[in-house]
């Protein structure tokens, strides 16, 4: 059976240059058993023709909420109720304000407001325009009523600006609809994450940290949304977009992730400590900026041991969660992942070599080996969005076990 079998998807698109990927993504959306039917903005009739969009989806293309035809039997009410989910692609900062602003002066804001299937937006526009508060407030407004924000991705765009405004791509889009409509193993259950790095004061304007992203962290929570779980993300500072459907509690230094963490650890039934949270603090920050001194090529800095977070939730004696751990080697991977496995007294470890180039520390892939008490197993090269999936997959299966 293919994944998207029996699903109704209501494609809208409005007028972007990506609009002409929505062919492709028509097509592979059907080939998975999705049927498709396609709602044009009138701008988007300039980049992709409706003639085109109803070939590659096999159904008339729906246009003008003035269409005496379809009107006659409530075309865009008709439409909304059939989709299991709108998907907006490319979804320009136009739409994403009518909508975010709850008109409904075309076909497809219509759709919109009379559908109750989830609303996935992809947008796609100049990084600028993306990057206006304007644009920004909008999306977070339709992420706050539920909305799912899918994208937009970095890198060149057709006016010649790089970066964020891309429309993701087809194949992309598709797995992300496929995500929605599978089962969702972990509904009811309840994750925090920690992710990213902290930042340990040394004076007002000084810092020491490391070269965490937050990508493995993020892609973590998620996966863990998608796959139906009630997601807290205890994050350091980090340069990333709140996943849909995840409660995020920024803090900056070891102490302050300590105590957000451990705070919450009891009421969570999974904790995955993948923060690259420093070993130590300068033992004291200097209350003004420290300033050179001509006497002296050197400075010497005391530091102290920060708590270990992951160690003291796998200690606790009452509602202990699922305990999962991550080890950031540089040599004897194995080795000292299993050491930390047992000296944390972790129910798993997610071992990654940090010292390869393109995977690990701000990379968009990693390679890991898992170790729980009673095996391993390995997983090679690929994106961490995907072994995030893998990770939480083997996650649930052991705490089931477990339980
Ligand atoms: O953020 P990215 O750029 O995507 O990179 C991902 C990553 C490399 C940071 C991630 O995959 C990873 O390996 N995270 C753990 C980094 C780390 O601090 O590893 P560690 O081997 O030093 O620590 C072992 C475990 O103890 C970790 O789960 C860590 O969160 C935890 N720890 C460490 C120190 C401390 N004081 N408290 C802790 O809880």
């Amino acid at each position: 059976m293919q994944p998207l079998e029996g699903k109704k998807i209501v494609l809208g698109i409005s007028g972007g240059i990506a609009a002409y990927k929505c062919a492709e993504l028509t097509r592979r959306l059907t080939e998975r058993g999705a049927e498709v039917k396609v709602v044009m903005t009138k701008a988007a009739k300039e980049f992709i023709t409706p003639l085109t969009m109803q070939a590659v989806s096999g159904n008339p293309v729906a246009e003008s909420l003035l269409d005496p035809a379809a009107e006659a039997s409530m075309g865009h009410i008709e439409i909304g109720k059939w989709a299991d989910l709108v998907l907006l692609a490319p979804a320009t900062a136009d739409l994403i304000a009518r909508i975010s602003a709850g008109m409904g002066n075309d076909l497809l804001t219509t759709v919109v407001l009379a559908s109750e299937a989830p609303i996935a937006i992809a947008p796609a526009m100049n990084q600028q325009m993306y990057k206006n508060i304007a644009t920004q407030e909008n999306l977070a407004t339709l992420s706050r009523r539920g909305a799912l924000i899918w994208g937009p991705a970095a890198g060149e765009q057709a006016c010649g600006d790089v970066g964020l405004g891309r429309m993701l791509e087809p194949m992309q889009l598709v797995e992300r609809c496929i995500t929605l409509f599978q089962p969702k193993p972990l509904q009811g259950k309840k994750i925090a994450i920690t992710a990213g790095p902290t930042q340990e004061a040394i004076d007002p304007v000084r810092f020491i940290s490391n070269h965490s992203s937050g990508k493995m962290g993020y892609a973590l929570a998620e996966q863990a949304a998608q796959l139906g779980a009630e997601v807290t993300l205890i994050s350091g500072p980090v340069d990333l977009a709140t996943p849909n459907g995840v409660q995020r509690i920024d803090v900056l230094s070891a102490e302050d992730m300590f105590d957000e963490a451990t705070s919450r650890a009891q009421s969570n039934d999974i904790f995955i400590g993948c923060a690259a949270v420093a070993d130590y603090r300068p033992h004291a920050i200097a209350p003004q900026k420290m300033k050179k001194t001509v006497d002296s090529d050197e400075i010497t800095i005391r530091l102290v041991k920060n708590p270990d977070i992951i160690a003291t939730v796998a200690a606790l004696s009452e509602n202990r969660p699922f305990t999962v751990g991550f080890a950031a080697e540089t040599q004897n991977v194995e080795q000292y992942a299993m050491d930390k496995l047992h000296r944390k007294n972790l129910d798993l470890i997610c071992a990654n070599d940090v010292s390869q180039a393109g995977i690990g520390f701000n990379a968009n892939d990693n390679v890991l080996t898992l170790f729980w008490k009673e095996g391993n197993q390995h997983y090679p090269h690929a994106s961490k969005m995907l072994l995030a999936r893998a990770i939480l997959e083997k996650i649930e299966t052991l705490s089931t076990h477990k339980s």
